[in-house]
């Protein structure tokens, strides 16, 4: 038996307040909703999930408040299995929570208020570095301080760990201080504009972004495009693949699911192209399902949606 491949993830949990409504509303406007629900979720905990899912010996390194949101939270994460050894409580700051509204598209808009994950400081990836080390790529998002990405990526990029970084949310003073940290660089549509100054509209735009995106010093850029499709640019090749075709249900976290699934596979080992189509399928049925951290797929799946499109696994 092979062993599972170690992935390091370091980032965000947050509790998911979820609304759907027949649309979201415009400012100043009540729209009706249909449903509400409460969910994990947090880019941080849904690549850790999916990571897991996907196949990923995980560990996460992330905080909590020491509220009902964080033992909400707490739970959530031991049903999907997944070590909390190195999840913290904050006793001074409530969990981080995400209000978010999902149309009949699937389409979402999400507002997070970051609570405890503001709470974690570079010192606490101390706790993971040897664990980063022997990783065999480590996950790392926006929604934690900067100052925590770029600690847990300088220990992997000394121990020569793949990193693999989604500037999400854009952070305000951008991502030049990653310049030479990062391996992969996973902007959707949004971000890559607002990395670059360009229009992303289309995949022909996005990959006119990663290639300014390479030239900003990140050596690999994937721009994910949502139902779209993707563009990358690497230093070896570059292209645009259009989407693997599901039903949309829910996009929320397909990104996040897409990030895992490129790391559980860039970690196997598997080469960039196999693993990207390993990417894109975790994301494509993550928007199959409702949810966040729970939309993650299997990578019997994962496996089961390459072959129905002649993809290699
Ligand atoms: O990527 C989706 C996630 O963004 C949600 O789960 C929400 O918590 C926000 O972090």
């Amino acid at each position: 038996m092979t062993a599972a491949p170690k992935i390091a993830v370091v980032g965000s949990i947050n509790v998911d307040i979820v609304v759907r409504a027949p649309r979201l509303p415009k400012p100043g406007e009540t729209v009706h909703g249909d449903s509400f629900a409460m969910t994990l979720g947090g880019k941080g905990a849904n690549q850790a999930v999916a990571a897991a899912r996907l196949g990923g010996d995980v560990a996460f390194l992330a905080r909590t408040g020491a509220d009902d949101f964080g033992a909400f939270a707490r739970k959530q994460l031991e049903r999907f299995e997944l070590c909390t050894r190195f999840v913290s409580r904050s006793a001074s700051t409530g969990t981080g929570i995400a209000t978010i509204g999902v149309d009949s598209a699937g389409q979402n808009a999400i507002t997070i208020v970051a609570g405890a994950n503001a709470t974690l400081a570079a010192g606490d990836v101390e706790a993971v570095a040897e664990t980063i080390r022997g990783a065999g790529a480590v996950l790392l998002q926006c929604e934690v301080p900067l100052a925590v990405s770029l600690a847990a990526a300088r220990i992997a990029r000394q121990a020569g760990v793949p990193v693999i970084f989604d500037p999400a949310p854009v952070p305000d003073e951008g991502i030049a201080a990653f310049t030479g940290l990062v391996d992969y660089l996973t902007p959707n549509e949004t971000e890559a504009a607002r990395l670059t100054g360009l229009p992303v509209t289309t995949r022909g735009e996005a990959l006119v972004a990663a290639r300014a995106l390479r030239a900003q010093g990140f050596p690999a850029v994937i721009v994910k495009c949502g139902g779209n499709g993707l563009a990358f640019a690497t230093a070896d090749s570059e292209g645009e693949q259009g989407p693997i075709p599901v039903i949309v249900e829910d996009t929320v976290a397909a990104g996040d699911s897409f990030n895992a699934g490129l790391a559980v596979a860039l970690a196997s080992p598997r080469p960039f192209g196999v693993a990207l189509g390993w990417a894109r399928a975790a994301g494509a049925l993550a928007v199959t399902r409702k949810g966040a951290a729970e939309a993650a797929p299997t990578a019997a799946e994962v496996a089961a949606l390459l072959a129905r499109h002649g993809l290699e696994a």
